[in-house]
């Protein structure tokens, strides 16, 4: 695996491939690697000549400093893992690197940035926007694989390629979860060993959810959740929402025809959790 931490060298390492007619599969990370991240690599390897992987802790997606500050990070175990997977290029690059001007673009992604996480994370998804079209800009790949796990950024991003006309394939990856069900996520590793054994209840409500939609509608349903979150002690709720798979909106009413969504977030003691599950 080679490794970049310059945007110059990857570009002109990049290039020489691309005149090769080597097709290049891109999967954008924070790091702290686990089975989720890793199998969008996996799939990235298959479809394209070469994976190249990004790891930046982006600062301007925090919304709060503490979460940032405790954000996990571990290069060394990240490369290891890499290599087993058959990563052709890591770039990792520092802060300066990535923005070397002050950055001041905003993003108008509509209703679609201010419900859920849009709404409780002010500015998360215009840091989020603004990295991922510096990395399109510097990778130039064909295609760029996003777990579904952060749907909402997912929907996004598929947004972003439309407003800024970029010729890219964005291929969306199922979620990875533990055998409990939990599903993966690098700040799981923030959870005490007692949070580790009820986070499952995430899923397993969620799950509860979906089997319930032929027995109930939408409106009541909504809120018989919302009751089972915030009736067990261990979570703070944050929002609970069954939305449609386009433009990510509250839903009324079922209707086989829309896809449609449960997402949650609710903190763990001081640790965010978010989770979906498709229901139609
Ligand atoms: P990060 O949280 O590191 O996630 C990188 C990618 O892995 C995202 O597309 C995310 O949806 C996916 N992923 C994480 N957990 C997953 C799981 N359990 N199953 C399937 N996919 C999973 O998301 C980000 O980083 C950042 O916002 C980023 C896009 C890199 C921009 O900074």
């Amino acid at each position: 695996m080679k490794l970049f931490s310059s945007v110059k060298d990857i570009r002109v390492f990049l290039n020489e491939q691309k005149s090769l007619g080597k097709s290049i599969g891109f999967v954008p990370t924070m790091g702290a690697l686990h089975e989720g991240h890793l199998s969008l690599m996996r799939k990235a390897k298959t479809e394209n000549d070469l994976l190249v992987v990004s790891i930046f802790v982006n600062p301007i997606q925090f919304n709060n400093k503490n979460d940032l500050q405790k954000y996990p990070r571990n290069l060394e175990d990240d490369s290891q893992m890499l290599e087993a997977v058959g990563c052709d290029i890591l770039f990792a690059p520092d802060e300066k690197e990535m923005y070397p001007e002050p950055i001041n673009k905003t993003y108008d992604f509509g209703p679609l940035a201010e419900v859920m996480e849009g709404k409780f994370r002010p500015g998360h998804f215009n840091g989020v926007a603004i990295v991922v079209k510096r990395l399109f800009d510097i990778i130039e790949p064909a295609r760029a694989y996003f777990g579904e796990k952060d749907f909402q950024q997912l929907t996004i991003i598929k947004k972003l390629v439309e407003i800024e006309k970029m010729d890219v394939e964005i291929v969306p990856c199922p979620i990875v979860r533990e055998e409990d069900g939990l599903a993966m996520s690098s700040r799981n590793r923030l959870l005490t060993p007692d949070q580790r054994k009820v986070a499952p209840f995430i899923y397993k409500t969620l799950q509860e959810a979906k089997l319930r939609r032929n027995h109930i509608c939408a409106n009541p349903l909504r809120q018989m959740i919302i009751n089972v979150f915030e009736g067990n002690e261990n979570f703070r709720l944050e929002y609970f929402d069954i939305v449609d798979d386009k433009n990510l909106q509250s839903i009324n009413g079922w209707n086989n025809k829309v896809g449609t969504i449960a997402c949650v977030a609710a903190w763990l003691g001081d640790v965010r959790l978010i989770d979906n599950i498709r229901i139609i």
